[in-house]
């Protein structure tokens, strides 16, 4: 933007779209891809994008040199050109527009795969790599990218250290059924990891306060619109918190997502077509139901589920449905949960945990609870679960050495940009997902 810089006469540096309401009268040189073109033969009106936004490139053959014409006719979907022109207002809407003066092809390309015609999930997911410069997967990528970065500033605003926890682990965190198994030269067997929320407990006794944010594993035999074997999750994990505070930094943080989300991605939302007014009312605090009372609930709407069991998808989708905030869902029974989570101490059936459902019928977005923090109880647990104490004798040190009640969540990247953009599969929120029957390109 060098060149640009205070000056109101016409003069020649690289801007981009999102520049241009800034430089209403200027001459500047946009890069970029066609998305789209049509052509009179007097007049040519292009659909242009540079990565930052898109807008309306006019050329016409009165205004550009000869062959600057020419490349007009070369023109096909996704052609890279370099355009020089002056930028103009639309006089209705907040958009702006570019007069060319010239435009040079940088590649005209071969005849792009993906039109404007309707295409098949699985002929877009072959083409991931070309689909990605779609707009509603550009405006997706551009909102995952403003969560990522609001889960940061909320984290450290709120005093956590970001800490990164390994992916080749010794053991499971989260039950053996999805777990990826890499050989692991003369050591046997490395487990890919599905949460860092093991070596974030043992971080918090050396920073209080901690998070990760990373990719995590799940070995999901599972075709459902919720569901990748390969997603992001961040965990974050606090000394001396106990179940309700647990709580209410969740819906803290979760707010925040949505508000930053509604401050930096209008422009997005309009492209997706999400109702913004929904997101508007995520404020604290969230609901809070009990399990108990869940199955009371979906009892009476018909559904199968028993007193005893884990929610289903179908249930979280009746459940979350109704409401027009996140759900916390308590206190499940603790043996549908992990080894890990404290119990109530007025119910010892039941686990001290919640998960978050996100409403609209999204479904559980954060899985969290308080942690066991006694070394011989949690000794008992691991027992009951089926698990040898002897690889998690390091996180049984933890409650040894100055153990202190605290708690932690975990949330799915994945599934909150699924709920915040109004999408129906996860698939489309990630790059490149990984499912049971996909893992190309
Ligand atoms: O509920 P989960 O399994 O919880 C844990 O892993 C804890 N160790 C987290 C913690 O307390 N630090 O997973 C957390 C979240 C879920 O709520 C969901 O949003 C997401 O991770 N998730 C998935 N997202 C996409 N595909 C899958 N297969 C997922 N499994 C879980
Ligand atoms: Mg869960």
């Amino acid at each position: 933007m060098e060149l640009l810089k205070g000056s109101a006469t016409p003069c020649k540096g690289s801007a981009t779209v999102q520049q241009m309401s800034q430089q209403v009268g200027k001459t500047i040189l946009l890069k970029g891809w066609v998305y789209n073109f049509r052509s009179s033969g007097k007049i040519a009106f292009l659909q242009f994008r540079d990565g930052s936004g898109s807008c309306q490139v006019i050329v016409t053959p009165q205004e550009v040199d000869a062959q600057s014409w020419e490349n007009i006719q070369k023109l096909r979907l996704e052609t890279s050109i370099i355009v020089e022109g002056v930028v103009s207002k639309h006089p209705k809407k907040e958009e702006y527009e570019l007069q060319a003066k010239s435009l040079q092809i940088v590649q005209a390309g071969e005849d792009y795969p993906i039109g404007k015609k309707e295409h098949g999930p699985d002929f877009l997911l072959d083409n991931r790599h070309l689909w990605l410069r779609s707009s509603r997967q550009w405006a997706i990528q551009r909102v995952r990218d403003t969560l990522i970065r609001a889960t940061h500033d909320w984290m450290h605003q709120n005093r956590f250290t970001r800490i990164d926890t390994p992916i080749l682990t010794p053991t499971a965190c989260e039950g053996t059924t999805t777990l990826f198994e890499v050989p692991y030269f003369d050591l046997g067997n490395a487990y890919l990891a599905q949460s860092g929320q093991l070596y974030l407990e043992a971080a918090i006794f050396a920073h209080g306060r901690c998070f990760d944010f990373g990719p995590v594993f799940r070995a999901e035999k599972s075709k459902t619109r919720r569901h990748l074997t390969e997603f992001w999750m961040m965990d974050a994990e606090a000394a001396f918190v106990e179940h309700d505070e647990n709580l209410k930094i969740q819906e803290s943080l979760v707010s925040h997502l949505v508000a930053r989300a509604l401050e930096e991605n209008r422009p997005e939302f309009q492209l997706l077509e999400r109702n913004t007014q929904a997101l508007e009312k995520i404020t604290p605090p969230f609901y809070r139901i009990t399990h108990t009372e869940v199955v009371k609930k979906l009892q009476a709407k018909g559904s199968k589920i028993k007193e005893d069991d884990d929610l289903g998808g179908e249930d979280e989708t009746i459940l979350s449905q109704e409401y027009d905030k996140p759900i916390f869902v308590e206190r499940y029974p603790a043996k549908v949960k992990a080894f890990y989570m404290k119990r109530d101490p007025k119910n010892p059936e039941l686990a001290l945990c919640a998960d978050l459902l996100a409403p609209e019928g999204y479904g559980e977005i954060i899985g969290g609870s308080q942690r066991e923090d006694d070394y011989e109880t949690l000794c008992l647990r691991l027992k009951e679960h089926g698990l040898k104490t002897e690889p998690f004798q390091w996180y049984l040190d933890l409650r040894k050495f100055g153990s202190v009640p605290h708690s932690g969540f975990g949330f799915g990247l994945e599934r909150m940009v699924s709920w915040i953009c109004g999408l129906d599969h996860v698939r489309e929120t990630i790059p490149f997902p990984r499912m049971i029957y996909r893992m190309t390109p």
